[in-house]
């Protein structure tokens, strides 16, 4: 992927239509490998998670076709559970719910994704023991065998792949599942949704406590993917730091909730309509106060780094803590780069921002690598963004889509 060219301080003014969100199309795709027939996926973004993920189910027999917005899997092929690729990205770890719930055995590589610290799985193991499932692993892959059957669940922790593969593995064990602090994400609800439509029987979802009652087999479907809210937030976020305005359609107010509070906060004007939103940014960014990442529906880790980007281009200052993972503070030294002042200590960073100029910049994981369009967008002069492949793993186009709304920005060839 070719870098980043960024002048800043052009106030983006118009119209961004949020696409499928990518945290609900991988463990939904995952979980195609449980139908008895074709699913068809519509509203499906143009993502490299996702087109890794479409490899992953043809290595495993599946035929697939993305055309425009939509996925046709035909999981009829389906002949191995092994996963051979597909270790660089955390969300493989969803095809061990699909594939033991499918097989009764799958072999998958151990979770990579972006790198924000440590990832175990210490939490799906415990959770797919308790169903009956004997999981193994050495580190590189995992080993999973047994059939699983309806259990008690309760996770230490509501993590969003253990749920998902809780959820993956019951649909079709017989008896009832009960799972205890689940992870109550949009995504999860998004899950429940496309296999309820496969003939799945699920209560509660969306909540803390979900219930599967385990039924024989799924049949296809036709299941529209749910609007992507990170995406909705990064454009937020765009906004504030360009001193623009932008509609943005899809975007679904309870799940932005958290992000519309901190960006009010410093004074941007958001105003609801069913599924859409506009924003302002204010004259002057002030400050977002004191922000924490939370499972949901608490500020999400996911929004943290371009929350950060808006914070650095404050004149007041901000602090973000940090409560999901260990290593998510990747950002702050490329914007110290453009002339933040960002003190760490452990979870939490002290930002001092103001007038931020442009940099040669490197994104180092997804997130993080849009925050880095975002400060730049609200920087004096020119940034080069280099790492920009990280991007695309969860922005169809970023800087096409902020060029269309007045961004100078483009995309250098490779
Ligand atoms: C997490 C985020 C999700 C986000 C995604 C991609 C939360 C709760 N989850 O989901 O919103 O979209 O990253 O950035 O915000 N953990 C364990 N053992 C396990 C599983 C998880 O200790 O077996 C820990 C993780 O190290 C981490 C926390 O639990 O500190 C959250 O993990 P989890 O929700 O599972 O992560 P993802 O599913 O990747």
């Amino acid at each position: 992927m070719g870098d980043y060219i960024v002048r800043g301080k052009n106030p983006l003014d118009g119209k961004l239509k949020v696409y499928g969100a990518k945290n609900a199309v991988l463990p939904i795709l995952a979980g195609c490998v449980l139908s008895g027939g074709a699913v068809l996926l519509k509203n499906c973004p143009q993502l490299t998670d996702v087109s890794c993920t479409l490899n992953i189910l043809r290595r495993l027999g599946c035929k697939t076709a993305f055309d425009g917005e939509e996925i046709l899997v035909n999981p009829s092929g389906l002949n191995t559970c092994t996963v051979e690729a597909g270790g660089d990205m955390r969300s493989s770890v969803n095809f061990l719910g699909a594939l033991v719930g499918r097989f009764g055995r799958a072999v998958l590589p151990a979770p990579g994704g972006c790198r924000l610290g440590r990832r175990p799985i210490d939490i799906h193991v415990r959770a797919l023991r308790a169903m009956g499932v004997e999981v193994e692993t050495d580190g590189d892959m995992i080993y999973a065998q047994g059939r699983p059957h309806g259990a008690e669940v309760q996770l230490d922790f509501p993590s969003v792949g253990a749920t998902e593969n809780v959820i993956l593995a019951a649909v079709t064990a017989p008896g009832m599942t009960v799972l205890t602090n689940a992870a109550r994400e949009p995504e999860i609800a998004d899950l429940c949704r496309f296999l309820t439509a496969m003939g799945a029987r699920i209560h509660g979802a969306g909540s803390d406590m979900i219930r599967i009652e385990g039924v024989r087999r799924l049949k296809g479907c036709e299941y529209k993917i749910m609007p992507d809210r990170i995406v909705a937030a990064t454009y937020m976020c765009a906004a504030v730091t360009s001193g623009g305005r932008l509609e943005i359609e899809n975007a679904v107010r309870p799940h932005l909730g958290e992000v519309a509070r901190v960006l009010t906060r410093c004074g941007a004007e958001i105003s609801w309509a069913p599924n859409r939103l506009e924003i302002r940014a204010p004259k002057v960014i002030g400050s977002c106060g004191t922000v924490r990442t939370e499972v949901y529906p608490g500020f999400p880790t996911d929004c943290q780094s371009q929350v950060m980007a808006v914070m650095a281009c404050s004149a007041e200052p901000g602090i973000m803590i940090e409560n999901i993972f260990e290593s998510r503070f990747k950002t702050v030294p490329e914007l110290r780069r453009m002339g933040a002042e960002i003190y760490c200590s452990g979870r939490e960073a002290l930002v001092r921002g103001g007038n931020l100029r442009g940099a040669r910049l490197m994104a180092m994981d997804l997130r993080g690598g849009a925050a880095l369009v975002v400060a730049a967008l609200g920087a004096r002069g020119e940034s080069r963004i280099s790492g920009t492949g990280f991007i695309a793993r969860g922005y169809r186009d970023l800087a096409g889509e902020l060029a269309s709304v007045g961004a100078d920005i483009m995309s250098e060839k490779p």
